[in-house]
């Protein structure tokens, strides 16, 4: 696990004269390896929930809240999304090796979102949805860690949105991938990747295997540990990964405005698609949060000309590292380094939206923050 801790800079050389750069990363971050292949994306968001104490004080990311009606025509549930159902429990402060109890509140670490079996007295489940505040993102990879429930009836759902027509969907449904097995007969642990409305999902819709519709299936458990779910949104194509491996590529209808990014666990009865409500209170818990990806924002794009002065200066554009293991959470409690931020190390390019919050590693043991120079483990 060590070697995805370890940031690999791309350094070009150029004939002529080298500009130097003012700070790592100011002239982006590739997703590829080898210069001639990268693509290059200006724009950063990184969250680790497992240190964040408190989603509400994180100007990254807004918790929603909204409501959809019952529907007396279908019988299908309404969605009440509230702030009770966003559940920040990092790991505990000044945590050691000897004491390996982690998370603040007990169970997972991570940013929890609930779905909770008291239905409300007009036909609402209570659900649980955040959303970054950034909507200028057009086109980047995204990259979240979660371990989902074993309740059936639910739906945890990681994607786009702008509106009914522009989205990108992972969609991972718990009557679907709860308690797969290896060696069931009939092994399904699909993972639901649509662009599509979510008008149509939630009306049952039966999709089939459209071409803006993909079903692979993932061949592990997904309730028992951290599991990387990944999209690479380009122009032509959007590549779904699962653990840093390829899935699946969707190329038709391909979104292509302005979106932010969400994660939700929801649940509405609806029989084609989440079924349910949950009979007890389930959770979804999400280690981390990645995002690397263009501005829309004409202010954002000439921000990055300013700032990058040379490409190919040494560290200008930093390659993200892949993930290629699960993020899991036996590593992360125990200090080993389970995945990369740059955000955690010095001497980044800064004048991007990002969490400045103090408290994000705070009294966190040493090996917490392996890799990450003291003092400078947030953006200024
Ligand atoms: C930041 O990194 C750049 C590129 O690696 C380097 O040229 C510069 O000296 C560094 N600045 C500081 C203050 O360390
Ligand atoms: C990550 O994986 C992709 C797809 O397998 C590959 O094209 C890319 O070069 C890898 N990137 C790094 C930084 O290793
Ligand atoms: C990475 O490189 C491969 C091979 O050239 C290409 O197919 C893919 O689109 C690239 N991915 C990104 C995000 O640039
Ligand atoms: C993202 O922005 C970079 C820098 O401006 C540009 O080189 C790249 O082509 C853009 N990628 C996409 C998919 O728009
Ligand atoms: C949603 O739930 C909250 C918290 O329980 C409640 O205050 C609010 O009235 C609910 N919304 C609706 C439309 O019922
Ligand atoms: C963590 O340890 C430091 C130094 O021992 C102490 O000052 C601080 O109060 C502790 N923080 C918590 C939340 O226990
Ligand atoms: C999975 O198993 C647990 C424990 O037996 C059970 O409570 C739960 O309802 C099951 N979930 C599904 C979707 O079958
Ligand atoms: C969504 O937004 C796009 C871009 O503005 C627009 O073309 C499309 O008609 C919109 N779709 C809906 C359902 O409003
Ligand atoms: C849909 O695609 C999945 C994944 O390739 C496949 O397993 C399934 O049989 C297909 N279903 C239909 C109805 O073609
Ligand atoms: C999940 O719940 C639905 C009812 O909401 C039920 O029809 C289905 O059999 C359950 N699935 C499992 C695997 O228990
Ligand atoms: C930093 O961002 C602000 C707000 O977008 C902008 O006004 C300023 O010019 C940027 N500075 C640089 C060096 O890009
Ligand atoms: C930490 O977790 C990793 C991954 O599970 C494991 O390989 C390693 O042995 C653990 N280290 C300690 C000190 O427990």
């Amino acid at each position: 696990m060590r070697n995805i801790h370890i940031a690999k800079w791309i350094s070009a050389t150029l004939l002529g004269l080298i500009q130097p750069v003012a700070a790592n990363c100011e002239c982006g971050y590739s997703v590829n390896t080898t210069s001639s292949q990268h693509e290059v994306f200006t724009d950063l968001i990184e969250s680790d929930f497992l240190t964040i104490q408190d989603i509400s004080a994180d100007t990254d990311w807004e918790i929603q809240r909204y409501w959809t009606p019952y529907d007396p025509s279908s019988g299908y549930y309404g969605e009440n999304f509230t702030a009770a159902n966003v559940v920040s429990n990092p790991l505990k402060y000044n945590y050691t090796l000897e004491n390996p109890t982690t998370s603040q509140l007990g169970g997972d670490a991570g940013l929890q979102l609930w779905v909770r079996s008291d239905i409300q007295p007009n036909g609402l489940v209570p659900c649980g949805q955040v959303k970054t505040v950034r909507d200028d993102i057009q086109y980047g990879s995204f990259r979240t860690s979660m371990k989902l429930t074993s309740v059936n009836g639910t739906c945890s759902a990681f994607f786009s949105y702008y509106n009914d027509t522009q989205e990108i969907d992972m969609e991972l449904l718990s009557r679907q991938y709860a308690n797969y097995t290896l060696s069931d007969s009939d092994p399904s642990s699909p993972v639901n990747l649509v662009f599509h409305s979510v008008q149509s999902i939630i009306d049952g819709y039966q999709l089939p295997n459209t071409s803006t519709y993909g079903r692979p299936v993932l061949p592990v458990a997904l309730t028992d540990e951290y599991h990387e779910y990944r999209f690479d949104w380009m122009p032509n194509r959007v590549s779904f990964y699962f653990d840093g491996k390829w899935l699946w590529d969707l190329v038709t209808d391909v979104p292509s405005w302005r979106t932010a990014i969400l994660l939700s666990h929801w649940s509405n009865g609806a029989s084609g698609w989440t079924q349910g409500p949950p009979a007890e209170d389930a959770v979804m818990t999400v280690s981390y949060f990645k995002a690397y990806f263009n501005s829309s924002d004409s202010q954002r794009t000439s921000d990055y000309q300013n700032r990058c002065k040379d490409p190919s200066a040494a560290n200008a554009i930093c390659v993200i590292p892949n993930q290629t293991v699960a993020p899991g959470e036996a590593a992360a409690q125990n200090g080993s380094a389970s995945t990369f931020f740059f955000s955690q190390h010095a001497n980044m390019t800064s004048n991007q939206t990002i969490y400045t919050g103090e408290n994000k590693a705070m009294g966190l043991a040493p090996e917490m923050v392996a890799g990450m120079p003291l003092c400078a483990a947030w953006f200024r």
